[in-house]
């Protein structure tokens, strides 16, 4: 579990987008009904931005912006960082910290082929570690099997 390609192994292979023209609404509903916390934005098959909850609570909420009157492509965040299959999980992690994002868009030729979340990023960080234990701990009993 070191690559997003291990992710991906793991995850369904929907990704759930908005465009740009969508209601902010529209989109709280999209990400209500699909129980997930971002939508990458598409206009005309190509990725503009990533729509978050982050971004509804803190550029329209707290800003009193309506969200049935303003479209996903003004509250959005752009550009976006994104990953390919090949990206180190550890270049994850730094990217969702230094840019403090939980998500990040993954494309593949070009075009956006999945999302990989911070918990995503966390379960297989976690996986790892738990085989690196049991490996050591089979290694130190002498069971190699
Ligand atoms: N059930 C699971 O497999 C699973 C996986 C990750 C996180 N979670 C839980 O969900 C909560 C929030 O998780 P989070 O912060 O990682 O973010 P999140 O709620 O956005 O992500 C949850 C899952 O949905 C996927 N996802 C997110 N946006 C998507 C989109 N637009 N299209 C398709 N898939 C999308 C993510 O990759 C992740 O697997 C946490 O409590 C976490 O523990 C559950």
């Amino acid at each position: 579990m070191c690559y997003v390609r291990d992710i991906l192994l793991d995850k369904p292979a929907e990704v759930w987008t908005i465009g740009p023209r969508e209601t902010v609404y529209r989109a709280l509903e999209v990400m209500a009904e699909r129980n997930v916390g971002a939508l990458p934005v598409v206009d005309d098959g190509r990725l503009v931005g990533v729509f978050s909850e982050r971004d509804y609570a803190r550029k329209a909420i707290l800003k009193d912006r309506s969200s049935r009157a303003t479209a996903v492509g003004d509250l959005m965040s752009s550009p976006v960082h994104t990953v390919t299959p090949d990206t180190h999980i550890d270049r994850c992690m730094e990217l969702m910290t230094d840019k403090h994002i939980r998500h990040l868009p993954v494309m593949v030729d070009g075009r956006l082929a999945s999302i990989i979340s911070i918990g995503d990023v966390v379960k297989a960080r976690m996986k790892e570690q738990e085989v690196l234990i049991k490996d050591l701990s089979n290694f130190i009993s002498g069971n190699r099997s």
